[in-house]
This record gives structure tokens, sequence and C-alpha cells, in this order.
């Protein structure tokens, strides 16, 4: 089966964390480069972790330090969302390796280049390099095959009433790249609250003891859980949908709708706005995920993490 050559751009972060196991071990993925972007937390943590991942789990990939948003103030998740660490109850060896030579954005330059045409970007975290590197490289515009994102809200925000958090936080980088005419998926808060997991869910994975295992059940789970109880109704796995979407896209129902960014209101800020009737008469640029088969979701969870030494 010939691979897919992709760079995950994302923010770790506990989701980012899973969905870049996922992809490390998905039979149809070729994971050639990790970058890294404020988001979830600073640079700075983004970056170590994404290092802590790659080289405590064995995954072969160059890992470089990413961006700041292009003009908005950075505002951090709320620590009480992912942990201090932002690996929730996780916590890995500090990585003995070194990060790439290069930048986020010069790092997923060099990859383009290496396999134009075929290259896929999974961005899981603000956009920033990716907008960054659509502005720097204009030729990487004609060489990249599509963009995954695990971002935007049509109708349910879930960091402002209609926004999500990866588009809201640097909403013109977001803008720059629904608008650079490259294929997009959007893995959105649609399909994500449409799709919770559930304790059982993972039990069956969590409970062979192995050390990977462990990993995602502290990523996912606090302290005895007593503290932060797993919610009866399920959790939602947002970078791990965009990985199952990635992976395997006739799992979801997509709508090709056309999308653009609200960067100038101020309740407004953030916003995918999705031209779901089509009064703006634009031809469509983003695929919308608004469904998923949950089983079959699941199902790549298992079989990518089951792989996992
Ligand atoms: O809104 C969910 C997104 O924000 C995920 O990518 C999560 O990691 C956070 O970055
Ligand atoms: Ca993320």
């Amino acid at each position: 089966m010939k691979k897919i050559p992709i760079v995950m751009d994302c923010d770790p972060g506990t989701d980012d964390a899973l969905a870049m196991l996922m992809v490390h071990a998905a039979k149809n993925i070729d994971l050639r480069a990790v970058t890294t972007v404020a988001g979830n937390l600073n640079r700075e943590v983004t970056a170590q972790n994404a290092l802590d991942i790659t080289e405590y789990f064995g995954i072969p990939a160059p890992v470089a330090k990413g961006s700041y948003p292009i003009m908005k103030k950075f505002e951090a998740l709320d620590i009480s969302v992912m942990g201090e660490g932002g690996l929730g109850n996780a916590a890995l060896p500090k990585a003995q390796g070194e990060f790439s030579p290069y930048n986020s954005v010069e790092l997923l330059h060099r990859e383009v280049q290496k396999a134009a045409g075929e290259i896929v970007i999974l961005a899981t975290g603000p956009l920033t390099n990716v907008a960054l590197l659509l502005s720097v490289y204009l030729e990487d515009r004609e060489l990249i095959r599509e963009i995954v994102i695990m971002g935007g809200a049509v109708y349910y925000g879930n960091h402002t009433p209609r926004t999500e958090f990866n588009i809201y936080t640097d909403a013109e980088a977001a803008k720059i790249v629904f608008q650079s005419g490259i294929p997009i998926k959007m893995i959105g808060t649609d399909v994500t609250y449409r799709t919770p997991v559930t304790r059982k869910d993972l039990d069956c994975l969590l409970s062979d003891g192995k050390r990977v295992s462990k990993f995602i059940g502290d990523l996912m789970f606090y302290p005895g859980d007593g503290e932060r109880p797993f919610p009866e109704e399920g959790i939602y796995i947002w970078d791990g949908l965009a990985a199952a979407a990635l992976i395997c896209p006739e799992c979801m129902e997509w709508k090709h709708v056309y999308v653009d960014v609200e960067t100038k209101g101020e309740l407004t800020y953030g916003e995918t706005v999705a031209d779901m009737d089509h009064y703006l008469k634009q031809p469509p640029n983003v695929h919308i995920a608004f469904g998923c088969d949950k089983e079959k979701f699941i199902g790549i969870i298992q079989k990518t993490i089951s792989a996992i030494d």
C-alpha cells in the first residue's frame, strides 16, 4: 500500500499526543515530521512535549519549534483543561535528543519540497505555521495535496459561543489557509460534539498493561479520577478525530461548502462562517465533517495504538 506522506503540525496537548501516536502507527500514513506551534500551551512546552513523545515512543520524525499567533495576542488554553504540562496526568522522561535545526515553517517547507504534490499537512493546533508557510513560500501552495484541520465550528463553539479554540487562537492565520485554494478537510466541533468517547470505549485499549496504554490513560484520565471523574457522557478527542479522518476519510460524512474566517468582529472573531445555503455564490473550498462512524473511529484508535510497543 502506498503510504500518504504527512507533516503533523500540532500543539501537544493531550489529544494531539493521541493523534500523533495514531498517525505514527497507521499503516497508510508516513509521518515525515512534527512541527509544533503555540496553542494549548506556549511554544516551548508544546515543542518539548512533542520531542518527549517522539523519543519515548520511537517515532522517527524530526520535531521543530514553531510560532506564536501572527496578529492576535497569544492566550494559552486554561491549564485546568489539560493540566500544567499539557499532557494531563502523563509524565514522560525529558527527551535527550535535539530539536530539528529548522523552525516549524522551514521544516514544513523542506518536507513539502521533498514530497511535492503528495504531501498532506495534518494541522491539530492553531494554523500559524501553515499560514506563514503559505505566505513565505508561495510556491508551496501548488505542492500541498491537502490540509486536514482539527478546527472550526459551523454551529457550536467550544471556546466562545461560535468559535473553536484553534481557529480563535489565530483567525488571521486560518483565513490565509482557508483562502489558499489548497483542498481542505475541516474536522470541527460539529462532528466532535457528535462523537463523544466514553470510558468503556477506551477500557479495552487501556487495560492491556502496555506503557502506551498507561500513557493514554494518563492523558485522558486525571489523578485518581476522583478530582476529575471521567464524565459519564464521554470526552471529546478532538485531534484524534482529525487523525482518524486522515487515516479513513470514508469513516466521516462530508459536506463541500464555501467557508471563510471572521477576523474583525468583536464577538465573532475566529468564526468559521460556512455558507451552507450558498448565499455568497462562492465555489466550495472546504470539506466539512458533520458525521462520523463512531465504531470505525474507536476501531482506528484501537488498531493503531495496539500496534505501538
Ligand atoms: O478545540 C480543540 C482543539 O484545541 C484541539 O486541537 C485541542 O488540542 C486544542 O488545541
Ligand atoms: Ca491540538
